[in-house]
């Protein structure tokens, strides 16, 4: 059976307005998912993360400590999903090796280690089980040419090549909650291992139907 990972924004799925609609319609996808492929979620931080990371910076707390905030809220944030979808494990995994060898349908996890997003979570679950495809579902439609959040004329880019994104970004980690499309880390591990990668909006789960299922979806392919 072919595995997929998906790495969650913490956006995505914790948003200001209580979304359950969306929880539902993404169990009834997941459900259907599963028939055909073995599923891995990471689930990120968002807003709530970065919440807890400004306060600790303001008291000068050290990046790994503020990391470790961030990688606490993940696990709350996936503890919603592991308690929503019944086929899936109990126990958050603190590793990827851990994750890799749980025996559910769906696997779900939140981060790791500090030094990295969820981003590079995924992209080394996704080398460990030889995904066949890796998806980033974050809070816009794809990766851009400049933030579309702060930008109105930002242009979506159709496709953009593994060495283009290590170029504009690079692949060092910065600091605790920034804010980025695709973390350094992740890049050099989808380079590495040439994992199939599409960037996508999590919230249109009808985007992430066809990117599983080959069909054409609104979003980024990177070029591998
Ligand atoms: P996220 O992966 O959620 O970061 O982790 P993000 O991409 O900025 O947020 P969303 O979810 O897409 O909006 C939040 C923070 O937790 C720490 C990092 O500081 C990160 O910025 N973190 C997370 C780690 O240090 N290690 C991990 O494995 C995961």
């Amino acid at each position: 059976m072919n595995s997929i990972v998906i790495s969650f924004g913490g956006s995505v799925l914790i948003s200001d307005d209580i979304d359950t609609t969306f929880f539902q319609n993404l169990t009834k996808l997941l459900k259907q998912l599963i028939n055909e492929y073995k599923i891995y979620i990471i689930v990120g931080g968002g807003k709530t993360a970065r919440i807890y990371i400004k306060l600790g910076r303001k008291l000068n707390f050290d990046e790994k400590t503020l990391d470790q905030f961030g990688i606490d809220i993940t696990r709350v944030n996936a503890r919603i999903l592991t308690n929503l979808i019944e086929v899936s494990n109990e126990k958050i995994p603190s590793s990827t090796d851990e994750a890799k060898d749980i025996n559910k349908k769906i696997v779900i996890m939140g981060g790791t280690t500090p030094g990295h997003s969820t981003d590079m979570v995924g992209a080394e679950l996704a080398e460990k089980v030889s995904a066949s495809k890796f998806i980033i579902a974050t809070n816009v439609d794809g990766v851009y040419n400049k933030d579309p959040n702060k930008y109105q004329d930002a242009k979506q880019l159709k496709e953009i090549s593994i060495e283009q994104l290590i170029n504009d970004y690079g692949t060092e980690w910065g600091v605790a909650g920034k804010n980025i499309v695709i973390d350094g880390p992740a890049l050099q591990i989808i380079k590495r291992a040439k994992i199939p990668t599409f960037v996508l909006n999590g919230k249109k789960l009808e985007d992430l139907k066809k990117a599983i299922n080959n069909e054409t979806f609104n979003g980024t392919i990177i070029k591998i």
